[in-house]
């Protein structure tokens, strides 16, 4: 499906085989993220997660941008109470990504600048096109990150990076990124939707269930002292054995065979 307008600040497409693509879709402003666009998202991820043939979600912005940050012409007339509110907003749905049962894929295909850097941080994977700039420009507004980036960004590249970054807002390139970790893999251009949609599609064809789990104790890790979160990861095992996916996972490779998972 193609959609050219912006009649929808979000485009939610089932391709099939488990995947979802959504794709932020005001391309005039490079995807300049604002409350349409954040209910628009909530809406998206809240309908996969009642979903079961939601199983991998990627998400991708069209034109140029993936986002490129918070819309500044909308913060510009905030309230400290509205800038506020409108972070408040973006927690809540970088919250649901997180807690999210399905992997999720940032395709990052152009800037991924403030807000639009946060959302991907609060993805599972992100993948980027060899153009990508990523950035937290906020302290050049005078300002700092309001969507989780003080708190995401250091857990994946370290202190000392996120400091680089938060404090002095410059861009890193896609050679730059990778090295710090800040995205997992880089694609040309004009391979990064399909190299990114056959990655989606081998995850979707794993056990949902131990998906779910691996995503649950591995983010819980990040907050739990050790020995909680070596409880959680118990629990998270215990849940896995009981589940079918484990024995037909197991069998098929003592049966040298590909193993079919159940489909929810
Ligand atoms: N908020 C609102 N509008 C934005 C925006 C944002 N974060 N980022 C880009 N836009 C708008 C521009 O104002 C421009 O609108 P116009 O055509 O009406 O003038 C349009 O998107 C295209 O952007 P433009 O700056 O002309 O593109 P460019 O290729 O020259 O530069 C960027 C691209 C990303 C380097 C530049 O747009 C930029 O620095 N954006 C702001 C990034 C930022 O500070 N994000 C953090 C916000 S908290």
């Amino acid at each position: 499906m193609t959609v050219s307008d912006e009649s929808k600040a979000v485009i939610v497409e089932d391709i099939g085989d488990g995947v979802w693509v959504f794709s932020i879709n005001r391309p005039r402003t490079l995807n300049a993220l604002n409350s349409e666009i954040v209910q628009q998202l909530k809406e998206a991820f809240d309908a996969a997660s009642k979903s079961a043939s939601a199983r991998v979600i990627l998400l991708t912005g069209k034109g140029k941008a993936f986002a490129a940050g918070a819309d500044i012409s909308a913060l510009v007339n905030f309230t400290p109470e509205e800038a506020m509110a409108f972070s408040r907003s973006g927690y809540e749905l970088f919250n649901m990504i997180e807690g999210a049962s399905q992997p999720i894929i940032a395709v990052l295909n152009g800037y991924a600048l403030g807000g639009g850097l946060e959302l991907a941080l609060s993805c599972d994977f992100r993948f980027a096109a060899e153009n990508v700039q990523v950035a937290l420009p906020e302290i050049l507004l005078g300002i700092i990150p309001g969507f989780g980036g003080t708190q995401r960004l250091p857990s994946i590249v370290g202190h000392a990076r996120a400091k680089d970054m938060i404090l002095t807002g410059r861009k890193l390139d896609a050679a730059e990124a990778l090295n710090w970790g800040l995205i997992h893999r880089v694609f040309p251009a004009d391979r990064l939707l399909e190299e990114s949609v056959s990655f989606a599609r081998d995850l979707a064809a794993q056990s949902r269930n131990a998906l779910g789990c691996a995503k649950q104790v591995l983010n819980s890790s990040r907050s739990l002292p050790p020995q909680e979160g070596l409880e959680i990861e118990n629990q998270a095992l215990g849940r896995c054995f009981r589940h079918d996916d484990s024995r037909e996972g197991m069998r098929a490779f003592l049966e040298k065979r590909k193993p079919n998972f159940k489909k929810q």
